[in-house]
């Protein structure tokens, strides 16, 4: 099933968005949160910090498993998506280190760095609730078009558009060309998943993902074949 929520604003969006992982996190306190980076997510996690202060929302059972990592870049490298997640959700709230995982794309057996990061997920009982944004090619988490959809963790190269994309989040114009990440077929397992998409640059990629043949081409619309999709989006020109 598929419910689109047309967001009036940024704002609403990220509301709505954090409404829903705080529900999630309610309704199971022990949930597992899968979550996303870029720059949709920031007013998400904004939010949901809020909330926490104001003891709205208690982490202290749930377990995240983020999508990706830059290969190559350690954990405490100001540009990794691990430096991300501690500096806008994890060091903010009471989320325990322990239960925080982004995959490691700094291990010396990457291979294996895939294998244990899909064991983690499993022994953990699987992914409740999973964020994701939209690359404005169509891409979810790095996988990009012609992804093959049957995979769990595994290595990538970074199209040219997407390196581009990022380039924003490097100032010395050095972006790493590969990342680990979480699989389509991983990603589809979630018991929940909740699309996030903001900006007239992501429109098309999301029409096509929603409306469109599901393809290769455009990994998000394997999405559409999920049993509990929501889609919280602010795409239009206008506002
Ligand atoms: C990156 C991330 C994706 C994200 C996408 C869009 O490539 N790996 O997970 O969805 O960018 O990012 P933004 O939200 O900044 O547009």
């Amino acid at each position: 099933m598929m419910r689109i929520i047309k967001a009036k604003s940024y704002q609403d969006l990220s509301r709505k968005a954090a409404n829903i992982i705080s529900a999630q996190v309610i309704l199971k306190p022990n949930c597992v949160l899968g979550l996303a980076t870029g720059s949709t997510p920031l007013g998400t996690y904004r939010q949901l910090v809020e909330w926490y202060r104001k003891d709205d929302i208690d982490f202290s059972k749930v377990t995240t498993f983020n999508l990706d990592e830059y290969v190559g870049l350690r954990p405490d490298d100001p540009q990794s998506y691990y430096s991300y997640m501690r500096q806008n959700l994890f060091d903010l709230t009471n989320l325990r280190p322990g239960s925080c995982h982004v995959p490691d794309g700094c291990a010396v057996d990457l291979a294996a760095a895939c294998r244990d990061y899909d064991a983690a997920i499993s022994e953990a009982g699987g992914i409740d609730l999973q964020l994701l944004g939209i690359g404005s090619n169509g891409h979810i988490a790095f996988n990009e078009p012609g992804a093959a959809f049957e995979k769990d963790t595994h290595i990538v190269s970074l199209r040219e558009s997407t390196i581009a994309a990022n380039s924003r989040f490097f100032p010395d114009g050095c972006v790493p060309r590969q990342a680990i990440t979480m699989g389509i077929r991983l990603i589809m397992q979630a018991r929940k998943i909740l699309l996030i998409a903001d900006g007239p640059g992501k429109r098309n990629a999301l029409h096509r993902a929603l409306y469109g043949p599901i393809s290769a081409e455009i990994p998000a619309s394997i999405l559409q074949l999920h049993p509990d999709l929501t889609v919280i989006c602010h795409v239009k020109e206008d506002d």
